[in-house]
């Protein structure tokens, strides 16, 4: 396809139509609607969806061909429709939501898993995937956290690179292929007092060193697009950021594919109070780089204008117009513009069982031991247990950004425990709860907990509390669910919880109350019998947090790889009080990054350097042993820390681990290599590389609890 020649031959209207996405209840097979409502008031005309370039949110095979049949008829040049969505941990086999992915520190897993949601998604028509979210998450109280896999530029970086190696597979081509948009463009979690949309403020240091490299990590994976944040960065709104999606974009990261705004951001900017009018928002984005107008039309309305009177270059519209063509190009649909999606396909795809038991392998991978006194799991088959709260019975395990998937699809915990022992065993007083005038039977609660010899307290957020515009100002579980948890701990029952929620709580009281606490997150389809799995111990408990759970909401931001400053805490001083702290709370989080418990526990001793210099191909070993009667499944950390360099470095930042199996009293050593490239950092400029000096080195099993040594560069 010459596509030079395709472009020659587009009016104005023809490209501007291209770059503005539309929803896919516009393009209503059989044509011919009214063009009253939103439609109008967009000043849309019907030979301007005719020549539109992508659709947002039409799904299925069936909807998706027959728009884009009706679309090749109308459209006089037969560009093929590119159909957009969120699928965001899965498609209808939903997977833990990402920061439970995150949890598994398993990279290659859940490149496998989205690999299953892209098979899914395409055989249902999707082309783009509006995934992985990299943007770095440090405040619990922004619900957008649970779409992100944590607080670690590391780890995320890894995690963004297997999801889009997972949608995109070794080529674009590939019909079970989607290309993925890695977003939000840049720092969008870092919003100002965890409320969503919020403007950020950050230094050029810190965006380059922590915000930046999980984007980068993206595109150096592949990712075929890119999405602008909602907010404003150091002032300007990202959707008119020339800075970042020319210079820092185009210019030092070298990206070529589209750029896309978020949702009605291009008209926001007036909201922002950086355009007068659509007429200068449409200027001022497309000018930034924004390439596709999500949602809103001034690129439509007002682009030709903005030609004919000189302050619109129209070449910047081609080179746009182009990259989309291009990416049109190199997903096959000049070729085959349906890309084998079919009603056939879904039938055999969707949520098959082998797509299934990946989702329940990675639901139980992902599920955080976070306290588990006196061995209370795994349980015995042969206790009688209560299980009680809402969570109990429930199928709503899927979490945000799941609508193509189904609750009733959905394994809920009661079923997933009927697979372990027989329905004899259990007592189920589930009730509501998630909001505070939920009924909800403290009574038959009590009365069944009473009976049982172990309690199962299935408590959480509702889905809808996390995701998207779900900032939260308290990070506890809702009222009636405390109330529940209280009544149940008072009679002294051996009692676990399990959790299901979005984000990191405050969880100071079940904490201390509960005698086993298990983090399962949203787990997807599988969800309640994956967390059957681990209670039971048929899987061995294996996640690790990504994000820091705070000890109270007074703390967040709070998060592992902060600075020591001045007068941190565990300096000697001789009045206490004028140190880095807090007078009424400890300054470490309940559950810190890293952390994550094995039914048996596991002994780090003996950290060792093969030298004292990094230049000598260094390695660091240590001793695991595991002190238990199970077998464990331990994840030893490796961290850095910079003592001394030209700016403040972070008191740890995580290099590398391990996952390492342990048999009941094993003993193993492991050896990790340690390179210079470890210990470079991006400086203000941009420029990457690290400074000689004196580096700490730490060991252990999360990152509040290492072994040290020392060396030099
Ligand atoms: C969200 C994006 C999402 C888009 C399209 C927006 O509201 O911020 O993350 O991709 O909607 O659904």
């Amino acid at each position: 396809m010459n596509l030079h020649a395709l472009l020659e031959n587009m009016t104005l209207r023809e490209k501007l139509a291209q770059l503005t996405q539309l929803d896919g209840q516009f393009h209503v097979p059989g044509g011919g609607e009214e063009l009253t409502g939103p439609l109008h008031d967009m000043h849309i005309r019907e030979e301007d969806v005719a020549a539109s370039g992508s659709v947002l949110g039409a799904i299925g095979a069936q909807r998706t061909r027959a728009i884009q049949e009706q679309h090749l008829k109308a459209d006089r040049h037969h560009i093929p429709l590119l159909f957009m969505l969120d699928v965001i941990h899965g498609f209808r086999t939903i997977f833990p939501i990402p920061l439970a992915l995150g949890c598994t520190w398993d990279p290659e897993l859940v490149q496998e898993a989205m690999r299953v949601a892209a098979k899914e998604a395409s055989a249902a028509g999707i082309h783009v995937n509006f995934s992985p979210m990299a943007d770095l998450v440090r405040d619990a109280r922004w619900g957008r956290v649970m779409e992100s896999t944590g607080e670690d530029p590391y780890l995320n970086g890894l995690f963004a690179a297997a999801f889009v190696r997972g949608y995109q597979g070794d080529d674009l081509r590939d019909p079970d292929s989607l290309a993925a948009c890695v977003k939000h463009l840049a720092a969008y979690g870092a919003a100002e007092a965890g409320r969503d949309y919020n403007a950020v403020e950050l230094g050029q240091y810190a965006l380059r060193a922590f915000y930046f490299p999980a984007y980068q990590a993206a595109l150096d994976a592949g990712a075929a697009m890119v999405m602008s944040s909602f907010n404003a960065l150091n002032g300007i709104p990202s959707t008119a950021n020339a800075w970042l999606l020319r210079d820092v974009l185009r210019g030092e990261w070298k990206f070529n594919g589209p750029v896309i705004s978020d949702w009605g951001a291009v008209q926001e900017l007036v909201n922002h109070g950086v355009a007068e009018d659509g007429r200068e928002a449409g200027l001022k984005a497309l000018k930034a780089g924004v390439e596709i107008e999500m949602m809103t039309s001034d690129y439509l309305q007002y682009g030709e204008e903005l030609v004919e009177t000189g302050e619109l270059d129209e070449a910047l519209v081609d080179q746009a117009v182009l990259r989309l063509l291009e990416l049109k190009e190199k997903m096959g649909l000049f070729d085959d513009p349906y890309r084998q999606a079919s009603p056939e396909k879904e039938k055999a795809v969707l949520g098959c069982p082998a797509h299934r038991q990946l989702a329940r392998k990675t639901a139980a991978r992902s599920l955080v031991l976070l306290k588990n006194e006196g061995n209370l799991l795994p349980l015995s088959k042969e206790s009688r247990v209560a299980v009680i709260g809402p969570y109990g019975t429930a199928r709503h395990l899927l979490g945000g950004w799941s609508c193509t998937g189904r609750d009733e699809e959905t394994v809920s915990l009661y079923e997933g425990l009927l697979e372990k022992a027989p329905a004899s065993r259990f007592s189920v007083c589930a009730g509501a709860g998630f909001y505070p005038d939920d009924p909800l039977s403290l009574d038959e609660a009590v009365a069944a907990a009473r009976e049982a010899d172990v309690v199962l307290l299935a408590l959480g957020e509702h889905p809808d509390m996390s995701g998207e515009a779900t900032s939260r100002a308290f990070l506890d579980i809702p009222a009636g669910q405390t109330e529940l948890a209280r009544a149940v701990f008072a009679l002294g029952k051996p009692t676990a919880v399990v959790l299901f929620n979005g984000r990191p709580l405050d969880l100071r009281e079940i904490s201390e109350k509960a005698d086993a606490v298990v983090e399962a997150w949203f787990p997807g389809s599988e969800g309640g019998a994956a967390v059957a799995d681990l209670l039971y111990g048929d899987v061995l408990p294996q996640g690790r947090l990504t994000m820091s759970f705070p000890y109270a909401v007074g703390q967040v931001p709070v998060y592992y790889n902060g600075f020591n400053t001045g007068r941190p805490i565990d300096r000697e001083w001789s009045d206490q009080r004028y140190l880095s702290r807090y007078i009424d709370i400890p300054n470490a989080p309940l559950y810190p990054f890293g952390f994550g418990l094995n039914f048996s526990s596991v002994k780090y001793e003996g950290l060792r350097l093969s030298g004292r210099c990094a230049e000598s191909n260094l390695e660091a070993r240590v001793t695991l042993t595991n002190m238990g009667e199970y077998p464990a499944e331990e994840v030893a950390q490796l961290y850095i820390r910079d003592v001394s360099a030209s700016v403040v470095r972070p008191v740890k930042e995580l290099k590398a681990y391990r996952r390492v199996p342990l048999a009941p009293g094993e003993s193993r050593e492991v050896v990790f290599p340690v390179n210079t490239d470890m210990l470079a950092f991006v400086h203000e400029d941009g420029s990457r590389y690290a400074e000689p000096g004196r580096f700490r080195l730490m060991v252990g099993p999360h990152a509040a609890e290492l072994l040290e040594t020392e060396f030099t560069l």
